[in-house]
């Protein structure tokens, strides 16, 4: 299998976790004999500073050039006086829409060993096993007419959607929900937008595609309370952009932290693949930070980009293992280190490594 596979590592915590992302990778090509290329090029504020822009030419044509992109996270508190447009996200929200990937898979799986560190109660979140598909490309992050009007002291920003881009990401997420537990729960807003209403109409139409998925249909802000009272009760969860990204953030508080999020967009001309964690300047070039979300992240190129499920399996066993045996990050182990193993980033990324190795070694015993 070839891969080219383009690093944008960004801001903050990106690059330490990106790294380490990109060893386990480089492990498993090493292992299966995969030609696995990578090619790294800046995004937001690091290529606002060298570049004087969030997303510079070179880096959208490699991204365009390439099987898949591997984004670490974009931010920092330097730029929070610029306007969207100028901001290390709009680097992000750039290159998401020049990909054209719509549907952005955000998994939540809760370990079992992490759901001491969830403030839920563990027989709460244990099993919780979510397939968040966030529509990507429309809604407010990119509905026109949006501006800040000084003079009139007025601001405003669009939600539309047309039928065909409801379309498009439901039946991504029917497929998926196909393939897993057989349930979809469309998130919307239909009791006061009329967007919603198009939305909710439109997962219906699909649905009949679907017989073997059984469909619900929740509002957001009621899903933002069951997803906190019964986690469990949800397979796949399809909703627009704005509240997959809220109701993803709020998910981590399932898994024990957002340390732990993958994410992978597909459906366009080049996969993304970004963990869902920002860039945690807080935390920056210390160590801290859990490359766990990034490792995951991986795993996903390897199932979506690769169609390497078994390699993809073995990286997300291995996390499994590494956290069964005790090793954590900082924001894993949270006030309670008793029986556990506290990893700095790199040591974590070695661990994953090491234990993927042993995984596929034993495996083609
Ligand atoms: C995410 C992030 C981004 C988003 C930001 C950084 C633009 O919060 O990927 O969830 O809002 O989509
Ligand atoms: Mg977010």
């Amino acid at each position: 299998m070839h891969l080219k596979i383009l690093v944008t590592a960004g801001d903050g915590i990106g690059p330490e976790v990106t790294y380490q992302a990109v060893s386990v990778l480089k492990e498993i090509a090493a292992l299966g004999g995969h030609d696995f290329r990578f090619e790294e090029k800046r995004i937001g504020g690091v290529a606002i500073v060298q570049d004087g822009a969030p997303l510079p030419k070179d880096t959208l044509d490699a991204a365009l050039a390439s099987d898949a992109v591997l984004l670490g996270a974009v931010g920092g508190n330097e730029f929070n006086a610029l306007p969207p447009d100028k901001r290390p996200e709009a680097g992000l929200l750039q290159i998401r829409a020049a990909l054209g990937g719509f549907a952005n898979l955000r998994p939540a799986f809760a370990f079992r060993e992490l759901a001491v560190n969830s403030p839920l109660k563990a027989e709460i979140v244990e099993g919780a096993d979510i397939l968040f598909v966030r529509e990507l490309l429309g809604g407010l992050y990119f509905g026109q007419p949006r501006a800040w009007d000084k003079t009139k002291n007025q601001a405003f920003n669009t939600m539309v959607y047309t039928r065909d881009e409801v379309a498009r990401v439901a039946r991504i997420a029917f497929e998926l929900a196909q393939k897993r537990r057989k349930k979809l729960t469309s998130v919307d807003k239909a009791n006061v937008l009329e967007v919603s209403q198009l939305w909710r109409a439109t997962v219906n139409e699909v649905a009949t595609e679907f017989p073997s998925v059984t469909v619900e249909h929740q509002y957001v802000d009621a899903m933002a309370m069951h997803l906190m009272n019964q986690p469990r009760a949800y397979d796949v969860v399809l909703t627009e952009n704005l509240f997959g990204d809220i109701l993803s953030d709020e998910s981590a508080v399932i898994t024990g932290s957002l340390g732990m999020l993958p994410s992978a967009t597909i459906g366009g001309k080049v996969n993304l693949y970004e963990p869902v964690h920002g860039s945690a300047p807080d935390i920056a070039g210390k160590g801290l930070a859990n490359p766990l979300g990034a490792i995951l992240t991986g795993a996903l190129i390897l199932r979506h980009s690769g169609g390497l499920e078994a390699e993809a399996a073995a990286v997300e066993a291995s996390v499994r293992k590494v956290l069964e045996q005790g090793f954590r990050t900082p924001d894993l182990a949270r006030g309670q280190t008793q029986g556990l193993t506290v990893l700095s980033t790199k040591e974590m990324g070695a661990k994953v490594c090491e234990t993927a190795k042993e995984q596929l070694l034993a495996a083609s015993r």
